[in-house]
């Protein structure tokens, strides 16, 4: 009898890849507040039930997985894009409690603060002050079997992450341009606070006809977790009152990315597209022809901005007889953008 393997016999752990402590960890190291989130484990306990009902899922060999997660679990968003209570209020609390505690030390003991990238000037990259170990554990032993499920080529193996928080409050970033993750599966559960608005938009896959047409518009909700392949276009929209922390969790697959698939080739593997872009899912970062549809908002002139996006002759025709001749001036930027 044929023996269908389960996910946990399959799991890979990453002995091979190994980690210098970085000088944030070190200096934060005697300041922890839970020593557990610094292990090399993820407590099954800290797992909201729903989710411990999915992982249990994948304990038992099945030729169908989909038969044993409840869809009420499990929800489907779009295709391509999930939704799942992942986190309870247990770890939430702690973990929260922890970045937090962080965030004042570094200030006090003056650690530096690695954020996320450019865009971002108030997270901070948490295998950077010594949390990798534990995102690994939960990356290997839960949040793998799951993806390996939804995405089947891109999830075929997780190596390696790229694991940060991005905060977001009235006062600070208020939220995050479209763009596509440098990640093969995208992993992004809310910890709290409060908040209004601060939804996240999700748009076309990179380079379909329907890259910039809008699709969902997801609404955060604490200890609830959204994964999404990276190539997807999306961005994180205004908050309007209070505070939103994310931890966000880029998992890499080096076998999917040694065959090319996700290498992102602009100019060759960027369809025409379909139609006008969609206002919400416009890049002022990314998108040449950004200035047709909106003025540039205060946070691109700040930036080196260096637009690719649509390549040249990539851009519909449509947009040309739409626009409205008392915008000439755009018109003219858009014959020379295309
Ligand atoms: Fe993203």
């Amino acid at each position: 009898m044929k023996l269908l393997p389960t996910f946990k016999s399959t799991i890979l752990m990453i002995p091979s890849l190994s980690f210098k402590m970085t000088a944030a960890e070190l200096m934060y190291k005697p300041f922890r507040r839970y020593p557990a989130l610094f292990a090399d484990n993820f407590d099954k306990s800290w797992l909201h039930k729903d989710f411990v009902q999915i992982s249990d899922a994948f304990e038992k060999p099945a030729k169908n997985y989909k038969d044993a997660i409840p869809d009420d679990l499990l929800r489907k968003e779009m295709d391509g894009v999930y939704s799942f209570n992942v986190f309870n209020d247990v770890f939430l609390q702690m973990f929260n409690e922890e970045i937090n505690h962080f965030y004042d030390v570094s200030e006090s003991e003056n650690i530096p603060v690695k954020r996320p990238n450019s865009m971002n000037n108030y997270g901070v990259i948490v295998n950077e002050i010594g949390l990798r170990p534990m995102i690994t554990a939960f990356q290997q032993t839960y949040l793998w079997p799951l993806s390996r499920h939804l995405f089947p080529v891109e999830a075929s193996q997780f190596d390696n992450h790229h694991s940060f928080i991005v905060r977001y409050r009235a006062e600070e970033d208020l939220g995050l341009d479209m763009h596509t993750d440098d990640s093969d599966v995208t992993f992004n559960v809310c910890l709290g606070e409060e908040f209004t608005g601060a939804t996240l938009s999700f748009c076309g896959m990179f380079g379909a006809v329907n890259h910039r047409q809008h699709r969902l518009t997801y609404h955060h909700e604490v200890g609830r977790a959204i994964l999404h392949l990276g190539s997807r276009r999306h961005g994180a929209d205004d908050i309007q009152s209070g505070r939103r922390s994310n931890l966000i969790v880029w998992n890499h697959n080096y076998a999917y990315r040694a065959r090319g698939i996700n290498s992102w080739d602009r100019d060759s593997q960027y369809e025409q597209e379909e139609g006008i872009p969609s206002p919400v899912c416009l890049s002022y970062t990314h998108d040449r022809d950004y200035e047709v549809y909106k003025e540039l908002p205060e946070a691109a002139k700040k930036q080196k901005r260096k637009p690719w996006c649509p390549p040249p002759g990539a851009s519909t025709k449509d947009i040309m007889l739409k626009v409205d001749y008392t915008y000439g001036a755009r018109i003219v930027l858009l014959y020379m953008l295309c």
